[in-house]
């Protein structure tokens, strides 16, 4: 099927991250690190690796530092050159020249699909993915690349899902719909955080869409719900309607870094995988598991 390149990803990161304060009253929850690396820089590394060529990073007040942190820093850099420190050079100068980034203002934090309308201009008459910084997500090829695979094939926008324990079920948006492929839902119904009893499966959706621009019309429609915010799972659930939407149980390990478990297992994951510090993290947990089974 002919479809047009997906060139942009927009990242909103306007959000305050309440759940993980006071960690983040003055330092924005995406700089957080998993491991040494802030997670934003994670969520960028897999969009240059699924071949994303702009950024749009929808930001609010306080989020400045994440603009900076793409961005030159010429007296860091003379810094650890004159201190003849190259390894440490050639790192922050990889971070700086990683890709285009724009940055667009979220005047007011009125919700996701507010946030997303905002990339509206930058954005203009293209399929564009948006990947929401709280979901780590560790997968080959990475996650956004799976998603470009599957809409090259069908040409139709996908949400990501996954499975959640029926308990869970009212914390997530949650899809309706029918498997017609391994991997694949045809998306019929979106709800957004259904009572238990109501919800029509156990499929959450994740952070990771790619839209068609048609979703800004929806946007620019929707009507706020109770706490004056537009949710963006109303403009999918119109998407899923009136044209089609795709439903992909993406391979991978989701971590939800906006919450403390799900930042706590992010870190131990990655750690767990890096060379320089796995071995020892594992003897550690070992004896720490021992010493609390005794
Ligand atoms: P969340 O619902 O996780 O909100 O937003 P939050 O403020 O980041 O975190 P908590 O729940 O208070 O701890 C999901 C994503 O949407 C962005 C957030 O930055 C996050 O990436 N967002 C949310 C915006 O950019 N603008 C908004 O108005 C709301």
């Amino acid at each position: 099927m002919e479809t047009k390149e997906v060139q942009k990803a927009v990242i909103p990161v306007a959000g305050f991250g309440t759940r993980l304060l006071p960690a983040t009253k003055s330092v924005s929850k995406e700089l957080l690190p998993v491991v040494d690396i802030p997670a934003i820089q994670v969520i960028v590394e897999e969009c240059i690796e699924s071949g994303i060529e702009e950024i749009i990073f929808i930001t609010g007040r306080g989020k400045g530092s994440i603009e900076d942190h793409f961005d030159y820093d010429y007296e860091l850099e003379k810094l650890l050159e004159e201190r003849g420190k190259y390894d440490k050079l050639e790192k922050v100068r990889k971070i700086s020249s990683m890709i285009r980034t724009v940055a667009v203002r979220q005047k007011k934090p009125l919700g996701l699909g507010h946030a997303v309308y905002c990339a509206r201009d930058v954005v203009g008459d293209e399929p564009f993915m948006v990947l929401l910084p709280d979901d780590i997500i560790t997968a080959d090829p990475p996650c956004t690349k799976q998603m470009l695979e599957i809409y090259e094939k069908y040409g139709q926008g996908v949400v990501t899902v996954m499975e959640v324990p029926e308990e869970d079920v009212s914390s997530y948006g949650i899809v309706g719909g029918e498997s017609w492929a391994p991997e694949l839902y045809r998306v019929r119904t979106l709800v957004e955080k259904p009572d238990p009893d109501i919800a029509p499966t156990n499929l959450a959706v994740i952070g990771r869409y790619l839209l068609p621009p048609v979703i800004f019309d929806y946007l620019e429609d929707a009507t706020p719900d109770d706490s004056g915010e537009i949710q963006l799972t109303d403009a999918l659930a119109r998407l899923a309607r009136e044209r089609a939407l795709v439903g992909y149980e993406f391979e991978g390990m989701r971590h939800d870094i906006g919450d403390k478990l799900g930042f706590l297992t992010a870190n131990i994951a990655h750690a767990l995988e890096r060379h320089d510090l796995g071995p020892e993290l594992r003897d550690y947990l070992r004896a720490k598991l021992d010493e609390d089974v005794l």
